[in-house]
């Protein structure tokens, strides 16, 4: 008793909401969980436990901004938790990013909202929802242990090349960008990082409900018009990446 008390008092987050958008997403997370309980609600899986002794609910939401938004909200309302962590892939829009590198939101915004004129379109959000700063250091901190595994060799030849890590800006829209030209627009238009199509769907009701997120997204493909291919190639091994930098953040929640 005395133990969880002190457990309460010490640690920053009481319970984690942890998504994702595909089971590909969560799979090696779930592997890692303590399972006490599972429960569907909406036609989505909460799966409840903890890891390393960090109590926290795993939630597949599916794809989509809505779905993203519902999701987070019964996180919030049923089970209480109060930080949410989403893993998950992107397409990467900073060329500078490849294939496997990794995105911590600092930000993320949405792409798709906005105003239609007849030849041009006007974003509406161009603030979008700042990441929890607590949130990011235990991320950047956790980066420092993980073990990655080496980047395929289809996309490097190089031996041992290992992921980089960036803090950045996120966008997220219902669409999945094969599109070299919107993928300049997104560079131009937001400065991202990458794009997804949840992100700033969860964060919007993170920030209604005044609780703290973070988003961690692994690069699976670069958006163009390639995607369609890499990404079935490389979600895998993204989704992986991502799980591993969310495991060791928890891991860290625990010291
Ligand atoms: N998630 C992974 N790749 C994506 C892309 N190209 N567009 C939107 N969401 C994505």
């Amino acid at each position: 008793m005395t133990f969880l008390l002190c457990l309460f008092l010490i640690l920053p987050f009481h319970r984690i909401g942890i998504m994702g958008a595909m089971d590909k997403e969560l799979n090696l997370i779930k592997q890692k969980m303590k399972i006490e309980e599972v429960d569907t609600l909406a036609q989505k899986i909460f799966t409840v436990g903890s890891i390393k002794g960090i109590p926290c609910v795993c939630v597949q939401a599916g794809v989509g901004k809505v779905n993203a938004a519902l999701t987070a909200e019964i996180l919030i309302l049923k089970y209480q938790v109060d930080a949410i962590i989403f893993s998950g892939v992107a397409g990467g829009i900073n060329p500078q990013l490849k294939i496997g590198d990794i995105v911590i939101s600092e930000r993320v915004l949405h792409h798709d909202f906005g105003q239609i004129l007849p030849d041009q379109f006007i974003p509406g959000d161009t603030t979008g929802y700042s990441a929890d700063t607590v949130l990011i250091e235990i991320a950047l901190k956790a980066v420092k242990d993980v073990k990655f595994p080496e980047v395929p060799k289809k996309l490097c030849k190089e031996k041992e090349h290992l992921p980089r890590v960036v803090l950045g800006r996120i966008v997220s829209g219902d669409q999945f960008i094969s599109s070299e030209k919107k993928r300049q627009w997104l560079a131009q238009t937001f400065r991202a990082d990458c794009v997804e199509m949840e992100g700033s769907g969860m964060a919007q009701v993170c920030a209604l409900n005044k609780l703290p997120f973070l988003i961690i997204r692994c690069v699976s493909d670069l958006a163009n018009e390639k995607a369609e291919i890499d990404f079935p190639a490389f979600v895998g091994y993204s989704a992986e990446n991502s799980s591993l930098l969310l495991l060791k953040m928890i891991e860290l929640l625990g010291e």
